[in-house]
């Protein structure tokens, strides 16, 4: 089969799990730059990617790279892509991009140029004077970056972090995929116990339990790449039945999530049943006060509240103080907790053993890493 590359793109700081996930998927060593890892597969491989991946953005496929510095080489490079491979005569293609060290920085000239360089194509391979733009959506998204362009197509259409059960919003809720780069990024496994002392809308709590039974993040959803004629008419079948057959909800897991607010329990039940693992988490309303684990070696994964026009700073910090105490009288627990306050280790009370930068919805956040002793953590991760 054809060897064609998909690029697939990652939040900032979260690149080295995405690449963690590709090699488990049997990708070979990806290419990272900028949040971008581009990898050789197949057509098929789109759908894979977009169904299995937990921590990426997006998948790209791509269709072309070529040095340009002018507007014609931009024009000429972008006309010389075989377009009516991936297009039929009525498609509707859209152009988006950006440009970053190079001397086309000119985005809506570049865009214009790409999408008329298209359209130029396009009429004399269909033998039309004007495209009539009626069909299926395709975006074609350009990177210019030290003067080479990347011409890539969006397969994903509505980011990857949408995974479908979270339909109502809760107060800051974390974007499924950061949550699933949390869980990845610490040293919780299926055997361990579980804990969100903060669940809010459930995000962390789901995200665990569909990690835990090997749920692929992408089963309940649908991708733009389902509309294009270029890509195999079974590609996400077969992906979907290949994430199936992975599946472990059999499995015996021990997940607890709780919040100070009875109707965010409700809400993150909710997206439980409607991700299909309500029976595998335990729900309650809880002050993390009063927070009190009867196991003990678990991981708690966290987004605790952060101070603002509800919450004052001070109020978040009285918070990270008694989440510090809770999970010291715990039984060898590790934490893991993201948050924008960098006063939270002194209010927690104890210095991180490690911590890194994260984004959570672009502002800049520290994910401290807390670990419970080591000679308990045998690195195993679950085998997806
Ligand atoms: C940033 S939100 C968590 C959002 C969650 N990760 C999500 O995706 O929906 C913080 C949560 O902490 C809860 N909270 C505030 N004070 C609390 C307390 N003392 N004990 C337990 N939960 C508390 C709030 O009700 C809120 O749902």
């Amino acid at each position: 089969m054809k060897e064609v590359n998909l690029t697939v793109s990652a939040a900032s700081g979260v690149e080295a799990v995405t690449k963690r996930e590709l090699k488990r998927l049997g990708f070979a060593e990806p290419k990272a730059e900028r949040g971008l890892m581009t990898v050789a597969g197949t057509v098929y491989d789109v759908a894979r990617l977009n169904v299995f991946l937990r921590t990426a953005d997006r998948v790209y496929f791509d269709v072309g790279s070529f040095q340009a510095r002018t507007f014609d080489e931009l024009f000429d490079g972008v006309k010389n892509v075989p377009w009516e491979e991936f297009c039929k005569k009525d498609t509707f293609v859209l152009v988006n991009g950006k440009s970053l060290k190079s001397r086309l920085f000119a985005l809506s000239a570049c865009q214009k140029i790409i999408k008329k360089a298209i359209a130029e194509r396009l009429c004399k391979k269909f033998n039309l004077r004007a495209l009539p733009e009626s069909g299926e959506k395709l975006a074609v998204v350009f990177d210019i970056f030290c003067d080479t362009v990347h011409l890539r197509i969006d397969t994903t259409g509505t980011g990857l972090h949408k995974r479908g059960y979270r339909d109502l919003v809760g107060v800051a809720p974390i974007r499924e995929n950061l949550a699933a780069a949390m869980i990845l990024l610490s040293d919780y496994r299926y055997e361990k116990p579980f804990c969100d002392p903060f669940c809010g809308s459930g995000t962390l709590a789901v995200e665990a339990a569909l990690f835990a039974l090997s749920v692929a993040p992408g089963l309940q959803r649908n991708f733009a790449f389902e509309n294009f004629s270029f890509l195999p008419e079974n590609a996400l079948l077969l992906a979907r039945q290949e994430a199936k057959d992975k599946e472990e909800r059999g499995r015996t897991v021990e997940i607890f999530a709780s919040d100070i607010d009875g109707e965010a329990v409700s809400l993150a039940r909710r997206h439980a049943r409607r991700a299909r693992v309500a029976d595998k988490i335990r729900f309650e309303v809880k002050d993390v006060r009063d927070l009190a684990l009867p196991l003990k070696n678990g991981t708690i994964v966290t987004n605790p509240p952060y101070g603002d026009r509800v919450l004052t700073e001070r109020g978040a910090r009285e918070i990270y103080k008694a989440l510090g105490a809770a999970y010291r009288k715990l039984d060898n627990w590790s934490l893991f907790a993201i948050t924008e306050d960098t006063a939270f280790e002194k209010a927690f009370g104890k210095k991180a053993d490690k911590n890194r930068k994260l984004y959570n919805s672009d502002k800049e956040c520290k994910f401290y890493e807390y670990f419970g002793k080591r000679e308990n953590h045998n690195g195993r991760k679950n085998s997806d």
